[in-house]
């Protein structure tokens, strides 16, 4: 788009119609006190498609090349904001408690591995933070298992910057010199890529939380991060990808989700578990 043109303005019938596409693909809803934050973020994509106007666009969405414009879609609302080991007391809390006591009990189920899956991962910072706490303890407390990490996300852009595995030192903010030394190599100024002994046991794929019929095909989890995501859905969708999580968890099996995301409200089969200055969950049954 020209950059001296004005913005697109979205009528409030045509955020209306968009809202409830983007709800109803992603489970992400906009309040309309959010039509402008909509309207930022396609009115880019608007100008380098030619479009006249967001009800265009939504016939775009509509037709043929619907399913590939969805992809880019995703990629536009999307908040994909993360940083490596986010909310440090819960990440402490997965290292010295939750993650012993993972493996006790897939121990005591005669499993031989133990999988962790980052559902809505971002561009990584995630699951390679799980991945670094994973091989620090593969010869004591994971001594004999297999650890499989999965990161899953509905943005194509951020899993490839994961993919990648290269950050910068702003990402990287709360890691110790020694962390980032062991775990990463410096690849110049102010870049550092993560090493291919997480990357080996940490695989990353496109997953939708609102694609309901799919999340059997991704197996049973030993631990399921869901860390700030919840709340860019309602309620319906919120207790629904609960539902789906507490199906794809062994029984007594750990939840973490972010720390301003309670989901005690729901009836969803998790007793709530008080860390030192964090929460986690972990399946009843
Ligand atoms: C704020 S980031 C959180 C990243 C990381 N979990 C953390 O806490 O640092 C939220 C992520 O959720 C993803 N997301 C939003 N809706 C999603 C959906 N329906 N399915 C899968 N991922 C989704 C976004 O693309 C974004 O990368």
């Amino acid at each position: 788009m020209d950059p001296l043109q004005a913005k697109q303005q979205m009528t409030l019938a045509e955020f209306r119609s968009l809202r409830d596409y983007i709800y109803a693909k992603s489970g992400i809803f906009f309040s309309e006190s959010k039509q402008y934050f909509l309207e930022n973020r396609l009115s880019k994509r608007i100008g380098d498609l030619n479009l006249r106007s967001y009800a265009d666009y939504m016939s775009l969405l509509q037709g043929s090349q619907g399913p590939a414009e969805l992809k880019r879609l995703f990629v536009e609302i999307t908040t994909n904001e993360t940083s490596f080991w986010r909310n440090p007391p819960q990440i402490e809390a997965f290292q010295n408690l939750v993650l012993p006591d993972a493996a006790k009990l897939a121990r005591e189920r005669g499993q031989s591995r133990l999988r962790i899956w980052s559902a809505a991962c971002s561009s990584g910072e995630e699951p390679y933070t799980l991945a670094m706490i994973c091989q620090e303890l593969k010869d004591t407390v994971l001594r004999g298992f297999t650890v499989e990490i999965l990161g899953t996300d509905i943005s194509e852009k951020v899993l490839a910057l994961a993919q990648d595995g290269v950050y910068n030192s702003y990402t990287l903010r709360n890691l110790t010199p020694e962390q980032l030394n062991r775990h990463f190599t410096a690849l110049g100024k102010d870049l550092f890529q993560v090493k291919p002994e997480l990357q080996r046991f940490t695989s990353l794929k496109n997953f939708n939380l609102v694609d309901y019929a799919s999340y059997r095909q991704l197996g049973t989890f030993d631990i399921i991060f869901c860390r700030n995501v919840l709340i860019y859905f309602d309620e319906a969708v919120k207790t629904r990808v609960l539902q789906e999580f507490h199906s794809q968890l062994h029984t007594k099996a750990y939840l973490l989700v972010g720390h301003s995301e309670s989901i005690h409200a729901f009836n969803t089969g998790f007793e709530l578990l008080h860390f030192s200055k964090a929460m986690g969950y972990r399946k009843r049954t």
